[in-house]
């Protein structure tokens, strides 16, 4: 399991001040890029999640990286996925959080009928930094009574603290940045 986190690891690319100076930009276009390397990730998080939860009934992904692992790993596993928007994608009834972004301001939304009250899920996201985005898609899931086993990342960027702001909500990630 070194050999294969280090196979997806190896497919991270770093940019220095993308979008804005003093950041540096994690970028997964070279993992997505790579089908082996990408398998892997998928089997990573299969593994982890398997291992972790006997029952989930959706996995949940945030617009838009999210996308990117949230289907395949849903479909891994047999079960559904379910999108978290952007503000003003979603038709029908929906709830909003807004949020504080790494860089900028957002907002994110649900469909009020996406998830029953008691229903299991994992929330999925490319990158942990500040934490704002998780959070906000929490937020969004406890108002609908969702049960909520785990947030869930690729990428975890350690000095950013987000898992401060997260406190007690479970949590895991594949791969730390200091
Ligand atoms: C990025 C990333 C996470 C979020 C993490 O998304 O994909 O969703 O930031 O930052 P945070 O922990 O400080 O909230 P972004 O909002 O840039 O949009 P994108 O996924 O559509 O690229
Ligand atoms: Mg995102």
């Amino acid at each position: 399991s070194d050999e294969r986190l280090r196979r997806v690891r190896d497919r991270v690319r770093s940019f220095p001040d993308f979008p804005v100076p003093g950041v540096l930009f994690r970028d997964i276009s070279p993992l997505l890029k790579d089908p082996v390397a990408f398998r892997t990730l998928i089997d990573l998080l299969e593994d982890h999640v398997r291992a972790s939860f006997p029952k989930i009934d959706f996995i949940v992904g945030l617009d838009s990286r999210g996308f990117l692992i949230g289907p395949p790993l849903a479909q891994r596993l047999g079960i559904g996925f379910v999108p978290i928007r952007k503000k003003g994608k979603l038709p029908g009834p929906t709830e909003s959080v807004s949020y504080a972004l790494e860089y900028g301001k957002a907002e994110l939304e649900i469909q009020t009928d996406a998830v029953e009250p008691g229903q299991k899920v994992v929330i999925v996201d490319d990158l942990l930094a500040t934490g704002g985005t998780m959070c906000a898609a929490y937020e969004l899931l406890k108002r609908l009574k969702a049960e909520i086993l785990e947030c869930l990342v690729v990428i975890e960027l350690k000095p950013l603290k987000g898992l401060e702001k997260l406190s007690s909500i479970p949590f895991y990630s594949l791969l730390q940045y200091d």
